[in-house]
């Protein structure tokens, strides 16, 4: 079935999950190509999570030409990629929900990292970078609207709810094949979390890189202050098109306070209530 509203004129629900006319074809072709290696590394979020935030600090200070997203990039055009200039381990970032990726990825010893953020800061930043498209396929809707779409679960990638949950499940198992971040946390204890990814990755700091400050300095390049001021980032556009700057907003914890009602907040708390009732997972909004 499909669904007006959010990033398309039309969105799909495709295998449970929404994806846009856009994605339709590179999800497919990524199921149906793409091949996981025992080194892969995946970044698995929903759009407006911190991707670029995290692609950063995983890799590199020019994250989208160096960390793909999976679907986008690749196999839109029928095209399979070529991956000959990625030196293993390979980083990738997509979407995905888990049950919806090839079998490789979960009978290989691909690992993911997953990041999750709180679902009002999520909201409001999808509202802004859908404003700033403005591709013509685009229908802009009013807050309003595109709020009620996302209660229904109505939002590329979404439900929300699904995505965080089915990752935070697969995070607490015995396997160790996700580690579950939260943006949130990675603003509040950058350190703790860069060295918690950096041991699941298997690639820990040594007391000697520690002690000189690299994870600072690691930490300082992927800031947000530094991104956003990066020639590559105010100036560059994606091979999609797409001008870099509006991956950089204001990458702040608490700004859906600038733009919810009390009605919102209020109908939000209840899905969210409802929807991770004994998951154990907390939100953070401040
Ligand atoms: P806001 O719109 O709330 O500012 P994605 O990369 O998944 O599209 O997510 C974009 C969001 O991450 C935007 O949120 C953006 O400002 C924020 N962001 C980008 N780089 C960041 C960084 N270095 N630190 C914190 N937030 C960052």
């Amino acid at each position: 079935p499909k669904q007006k509203g959010w990033i398309g004129s039309y969105i799909y629900n495709y295998q449970g999950f929404w994806t846009s006319p856009r994605l339709i074809q590179g999800v497919i072709g990524c199921q149906q190509q793409f091949q996981a290696q025992d080194n892969d590394i995946l970044l698995v979020t929903t759009p407006k999570l911190g991707t670029t935030w995290l692609k950063a600090i995983l890799f590199s200070l020019n994250p989208h030409d160096l960390v793909p997203f999976l679907e986008l990039k690749l196999y839109v055009d029928g095209q399979v990629p070529d991956f000959s200039s990625c030196t293993p381990p390979r980083i990738l970032s997509p979407h995905l929900p888990y049950d919806s990726f090839p079998k490789s990825v979960q009978d290989s010893r691909t690992k993911l990292v997953y990041l999750c953020r709180n679902p009002r800061d999520t909201f409001i930043s999808m509202w802004h970078f859908t404003n700033n498209l403005r591709l013509d396929y685009i229908d802009i809707n009013s807050i309003e609207e595109m709020f009620d779409h996302f209660c229904k679960g109505v939002s590329l990638y979404g439900p929300f709810w699904n995505h965080v949950l089915d990752y935070w499940g697969k995070s607490i198992e015995k396997s160790k094949k996700v580690i579950f971040l939260m943006y949130e946390e990675i603003k509040e204890k950058s350190k703790i979390q860069l060295k918690r990814s950096a041991e699941f990755l298997e690639f820990p700091f040594s007391i000697e890189e520690e002690n000189c400050g690299v994870i600072d300095e690691i930490l300082r390049m992927c800031s947000f202050d530094n991104l956003s001021n990066l020639d590559v980032n105010i100036n560059g556009k994606l091979s999609t098109g797409e001008e870099t700057k509006m991956f950089f907003r204001r990458g702040e914890v608490g700004d859906w306070k600038h733009y919810f009602t009390l009605e919102m907040s209020e109908k939000l708390n209840h899905i969210i209530k409802q929807k991770f009732h004994g998951s154990g997972l907390k939100f953070l909004y401040i």
